[in-house]
């Protein structure tokens, strides 16, 4: 068995004319007009509760795109049972079996599937179309294939063996089922989530954010096609607390998968720590969390740079990513230029549906975030510790919409530049240049440590800035926006308060799925 070396999936750039623009035209167009009856998956049946909710577009939100069956922790109950269920088999599945498994499913999500994949994201997470095709069409098509390159090597390379004596190390899965836990920004990520540990030959329970499940069926459905066998994903919905009262005090609970906040992850931490002596084995804890994603120049930085990549770093995407840019320091030579770049850019960002491929900004994802986000900015709008120098506005009555905001902060430690907003607001501190050193301290002095940027051109300034700040960022980028790692080129994830820096589409991530058997035998 011979894996194809990977390679990143090319981007579909949707031109006006195009023929995939017309395809994932028409698809939205009948998806939306189609409402959809969406059952949990559990043990390779469709589960239907009758206690239906139902989902709506974020940017339209009296829209009825159908409904999803809620389930509860009886629910959650049975996916453990059919992960239990499934595991030997799964597990004694060879790994290039498993392997290829999700090759198809990224030949599917790349053919027959992409434009149903990327109009699930647009219609209910609220992404345009040509944010959906890089996370739904190309991330986790790259996940899929670069992690089975990584397979490839954690089962091929082996320790020496010699006259008389062999060596092996045997990586089993972990004995139990793995639960993922799954959020709402990033398709591909709720799509890696459970699929990572299932290609190490673990069995897992899914439970998708309530947003994201029209795009988490998808996914379901093209796993099966592409053969995945009953009970080895299993995709349940239903609210955290009651999936966790089942996960956390089950014996063979062997790890979790996540990607949410922080809070929620130190409570989940907690949770499994008061129930240690119940587990048959340690759980492993993979988290990627919150960010407070900064870019820092220096004066001998390129304005314009900075400028592009404070827009395009803080609002594409409508700043609903961890990595997205939330705090930049900027020297007080550079800033005039800096501030006219980020005017034009901003302005010309046109927000609104994403049906209209026109639109840049679209909604955020519901009314609880548009309600904190907007808090964030009234705070802004009453101190006088901040000033808004572009955007500032919101309306939530068609659509949870938000102006990309900039505010000014004369405080470096004003609540805008400390806090995760999780939307599209950046807050600037624009600093004297003999306090170059002193802002170096106020980057690092910050309770995540996610992405970051720093700017210059000076290559002594480049190299300090990278020692300086070599805690303050899992995703380090130099001269370049603090956002779009790519599977393969930039493996992702971050440490302090933003996860356990376990990489995403990376073979430390897989190795977190497996439990080594050494094993010799001399003759
Ligand atoms: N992988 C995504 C990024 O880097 C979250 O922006």
């Amino acid at each position: 068995f011979k894996t194809p070396i990977a390679t990143n999936e090319p981007i579909l750039n949707y031109a006006p004319g195009s023929a995939e623009r017309k395809e994932l035209q028409d698809t939205v167009a009948k998806m939306k007009a189609t409402p959809v009856d969406v059952p949990m998956y559990i043990g390779g049946k469709e589960v239907r509760t009758g206690n239906t909710v139902s989902m709506h577009p974020p940017y339209d939100h009296q829209h009825n795109l159908g409904h999803f069956h809620k389930g509860d922790g009886s629910h959650v109950k049975m996916a453990i049972d059919a992960a239990l269920a499934a595991k030997e088999s799964w597990a004694n599945t060879s790994w290039e079996h498993r392997a290829s498994v999700f090759l198809k499913a990224a030949e599917l999500i790349a053919g027959p599937y992409r434009a149903k994949l990327n109009g699930a994201t647009m219609l209910a997470q609220s992404k345009n179309a040509f944010q959906a095709e890089i996370d739904s069409a190309c991330e986790i098509i790259d996940f899929f294939r670069y992690n089975v390159q990584f397979m490839r090597q954690i089962y091929t390379e082996q320790p020496e063996s010699g006259p008389g004596v062999w060596n092996k190390l045997e990586y089993r899965p972990l004995e139990g089922f793995v639960f993922a836990l799954t959020p709402f920004n990033f398709t591909a990520i709720a799509g890696n989530l459970p699929a990572a540990p299932a290609m190490m030959g673990n069995t897992v329970v899914w439970k998708a954010a309530d947003t994201q499940i029209y795009s988490a069926r998808v996914i379901m459905e093209i796993l099966i096609e592409a053969g995945l066998p009953d009970g080895v994903i299993n995709l349940v919905y239903v609210g955290g607390q009651e999936a966790g009262d089942v996960i956390f005090s089950h014996r063979d609970f062997a790890g979790i998968h996540f990607t949410g906040s922080t809070a929620v992850f130190e409570n989940i931490w907690k949770t499994i720590g008061n129930n240690i002596s119940t587990y048959k084995s340690y759980p492993r804890i993979v988290g990627e969390t919150g960010g407070k994603d900064f870019i820092i120049a220096h004066e001998s930085a390129d304005p314009i740079q900075i400028a592009t990549a404070i827009s395009r770093g803080a609002f594409e995407f409508q700043g609903q990513k961890c990595s997205a840019a939330s705090r930049a320091y900027i020297p007080k030579s550079l800033w005039p230029a800096v501030k006219e770049r980020l005017e034009i850019d901003v302005k010309s960002f046109k927000m609104g549906s994403p049906e209209d491929f026109t639109n840049f900004v679209n909604a955020v994802i519901s009314e609880k975030a548009f309600d904190s986000i907007a808090n964030y900015i009234d705070g802004a709008k009453n101190s006088s510790d901040a000033e808004i120098i572009l955007g500032g506005g919101y309306d939530k009555s068609k659509g949870y919409f938000i102006e990309p905001t900039v505010i000014v902060a004369k405080d470096p430690k004003f609540t805008t530049m400390c806090e995760e907003i999780f939307g599209p607001v950046i807050t600037i501190f624009v600093y004297e240049e003999n306090d170059f050193e002193a802002t170096l301290d106020l980057v690092d002095d910050n309770a995540y440590a996610l992405t970051g940027a720093i700017f210059a051109k000076d290559r002594i300034v480049i190299e300090h800035m990278c020692k300086r700040l070599v805690n303050a960022a899992g995703n380090f980028y130099i001269n370049d926006k603090p956002t779009g790692a790519v599977v393969g080129q930039q493996p992702f994830g971050g440490a302090r308060k933003s996860g356990t820096n376990d990489k995403a589409g990376a073979m430390q991530n897989l190795m977190r799925w497996v439990s080594a058997r050494t094993m010799k035998e001399t003759f």
